[in-house]
């Protein structure tokens, strides 16, 4: 992660712009010695974390408010290290050229966004975890005439097929970075023609993080069309009998099992296991039929006033729901507010963002929000804390 050491820098004066990059704040932890420094570029914002290490101060990028280009947030640690003086030890924000790396083809997880994707084909496949993208790309350069959506968490795997897809000239591949587990939830039902999870990370010591369960298999069922299919590459015998095991109570699903069969091309994690000899192990789920569902995900959600005050004399900054809870994790204050670090949504896939808090207590809200049911009712318990309650 880009980030810099300096022995020591100065004090600035917020807010103050250099280049097109606005540094709006800095906010103190309230209870532990780190800063946040909000950075605005266009339509951008991100934060820096600043802390003392001893006798030195690291400045570096903040991961949990993801900005589209890791070019860009170079540059504003850069522009930061000249504006706070800083007396630079060590630093890692050489770029390898000077570019942004704003591709169209990187979507906002928002459901406008996907729905513009079925009206561009009637083909729609999915990639989930596409990592070095070999598999993604070769299938967008073979097929023209499906649309690919590719969703994953790791910037680095996206920032490498954005550059792919320009330098492929390909006009039929985009790109989410977001949890599937969280996407999912908001895409429409009967749309995706082939769902594909290649070399998931199995998580062995930790089952709940995976990307497979019985909620990822129920919506598969409803994205997917009838015939269409789920297809699943892993090396771990464990990973895939747990696969099957769950596939066995969703009738709708016609499972096809096979043992180092042929890939079509083979990725970066499927060369790596067979450079040492393992089985690959393939399960491909095919739709029999589909069924109608009713889209109630509820998408209207407007954050009321806060009471910052109520906030801070409260002795317990968890509320929970059924199945999902909020979690006001960290409270930063800054000369004109607060701002908020919360985790919220399902407790199978947590979501997190910064909040806003000015000091008549209006909101705004660093960060995507996936408007899923279980996002949305989790939102909705901080009116616990509002103005008129
Ligand atoms: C073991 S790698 C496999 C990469 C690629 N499919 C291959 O076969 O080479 C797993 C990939 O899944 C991504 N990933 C893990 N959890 C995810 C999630 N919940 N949603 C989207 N991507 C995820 C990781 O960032 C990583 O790139």
């Amino acid at each position: 992660m880009p980030h810099f050491y300096a022995r020591k820098i100065d004090k600035i004066a917020y807010p103050i712009s250099k280049d097109g990059f606005l540094f709006s704040l800095i906010a103190n932890n309230i209870k532990y010695d780190d800063n946040l420094v909000l950075v605005r570029y266009r339509d951008f914002y991100f934060f820096f974390i600043q802390q003392n290490r001893g006798d030195k101060v690291l400045v570096k990028y903040n991961k949990h408010l993801k900005c589209s280009s890791i070019d860009i947030v170079k540059k504003a640690l850069k522009i930061y290290m000249e504006l706070c003086n800083a007396d630079v030890l060590f630093h890692n924000l050489n770029q390898k050229k000077d570019k942004e790396n704003l591709s169209p083809y990187l979507l906002s997880p928002t459901k406008e966004n996907i729905s513009n994707l079925y009206k561009k084909s009637n083909y729609l496949s999915i990639e989930i975890g596409f990592g070095s993208g070999r598999h993604l790309l070769d299938l967008a350069q073979k097929n023209k005439d499906i649309i690919f959506l590719g969703i994953e968490i790791y910037n680095r795997a996206i920032e490498q097929v954005l550059n792919q897809i320009k330098l492929l000239d390909l006009k039929n591949l985009y790109i989410i970075n977001a949890d599937c587990r969280i996407l999912f939830n908001i895409l429409d039902s009967n749309v995706a023609d082939s769902i594909y999870l290649h070399f998931p990370v199995p998580w062995d010591k930790n089952p709940s993080k995976r990307v497979f369960s019985k909620e990822f298999l129920k919506e598969c069922e409803r994205i997917l069309k009838k015939g269409a299919f789920l297809e699943l590459r892993s090396d771990s015998a464990e990973y895939f009998a747990y696969a099957l095991d769950l596939a066995r109570d969703f009738h709708l699903f016609d499972i096809k099992k096979s043992i180092n069969s042929q890939a079509r091309i083979i990725s970066k994690y499927e060369a790596r296991w067979k450079k040492q000899n393992k089985d690959i192990y393939e399960a491909r789920f095919i739709l029999k039929d589909s069924k109608n569902y009713v889209n109630n995900v509820e998408s209207n959600f407007n954050f009321t006033n806060l009471d910052i005050k109520k906030i801070l004399d409260s002795s317990d900054l968890k509320l929970f729901g059924d199945n999902y809870f909020l979690h006001i994790k960290n409270i930063y204050k800054f000369d004109n507010g607060y701002v908020l670090f919360v985790l919220f949504g399902a407790f199978s896939a947590p979501s997190k963002i910064y909040l806003l808090v000015n000091n008549y207590g209006n909101v705004e809200v660093l960060g995507d929000i996936i408007k899923t049911e279980a996002n949305i009712k989790s939102l909705q318990l901080i009116k616990k804390w509002s103005v008129n309650n």
